[in-house]
């Protein structure tokens, strides 16, 4: 079978990389199917502190298949659609910070797989929209969901109904992408963010990520009552004790993760 994801770790860091260059990385079955394995993987592991998924060469990922969708009935339409969609939800679910690292095109699926990040570095060369509108079908992945949340309605309306390419300047400004870096740097910047990350106590890290996901989807009051139930387990924690000892001692915590 050929390997379309493939996956490094270094120190407490993972990184993911979609691999079918001569489709601009499009989200195949197999491709979806494989990160999806990955991903449940990675949630496993305990060791891992921060993702970051990247596609190989000049682009990101340039959306769902068109091929495994342009002669699709219905019922194989459906299928293909909750297939991609779970993969993505399965990165969203990972219980650490997962970093899109996107050069070129970020379009449709890709774009949809990079809201479904937590965090977005893009270099300059970054393509992004969703471009579902000109193919007759709109966003199945997340777009309509996921992208309204971070840009509000009215500029979601905007990028899917005009399904219009814009630069990464632009989606800056949006804030769809939290930096904006020359492409030859983009890697390195991407490295070390997830670095920053993965030296913070682990705990901690996991229940800013269920805390801010909540927020979306609770009101004011259910959100600060979660927001406590997420501090208060980290007062059982090591980190917990070394972080306010250090301070105290007026000394650099160390962190274990525990
Ligand atoms: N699916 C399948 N193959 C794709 C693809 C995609 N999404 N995007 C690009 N490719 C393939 C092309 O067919 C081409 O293959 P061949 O060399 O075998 O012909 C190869 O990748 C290179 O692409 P181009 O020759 O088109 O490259 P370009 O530089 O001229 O154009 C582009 C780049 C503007 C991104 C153009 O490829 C394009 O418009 N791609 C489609 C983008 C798109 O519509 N994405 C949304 C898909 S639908 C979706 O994602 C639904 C969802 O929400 C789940």
């Amino acid at each position: 079978m050929d390997k379309f994801v493939s996956c490094a770790k270094q120190d407490r860091v993972v990184t993911i990389t979609i691999s079918r260059p001569n489709a601009l990385n499009a989200l195949s079955v197999s491709v979806c199917e494989q990160l999806t394995e990955t991903m449940q993987a990675i949630i496993a592991d305990e060791t891992v502190h921060a993702v970051i998924i990247q596609g190989e060469g000049e682009n990101f990922i340039a959306g769902a298949d068109i091929s495994s969708m342009a002669t699709a009935n219905v019922l194989e339409a459906e299928a293909y659609a909750r297939l991609v969609g779970r993969c993505l939800q399965t990165v969203s679910e990972c219980p650490v910070p997962v970093i899109a690292s996107i050069r070129g095109y970020a379009l449709g699926g890709g774009m949809e797989l990079a809201l479904a990040c937590d965090l977005r570095l893009a270099g300059q060369s970054a393509k992004l929209g969703f471009p579902e509108i000109n193919l007759g079908i709109i966003p199945g992945a997340g777009g309509t969901q996921r992208l309204p949340r971070v840009t509000g309605t009215a500029k979601a309306m905007e990028l899917i109904l005009l399904g219009q390419i814009i630069d990464a300047q632009t989606a800056l400004s949006m804030g769809l992408l939290n930096a904006v870096y020359l492409d030859d740097i983009l890697t390195a910047k991407t490295t070390e963010l997830a670095a920053k990350i993965a030296a913070k106590p682990l705990q901690a890290v996991k229940k800013v990520k269920q805390a801010v996901q909540a927020a979306l989807n609770l009101d004011i009051r259910q959100g600060l009552a979660y927001e406590i139930s997420c501090l208060i387990p980290l007062f059982s924690t090591y980190d917990q004790k070394e972080g306010m000892a250090a301070f105290v001692e007026k000394r650099k915590p160390i962190f274990i993760g525990k």
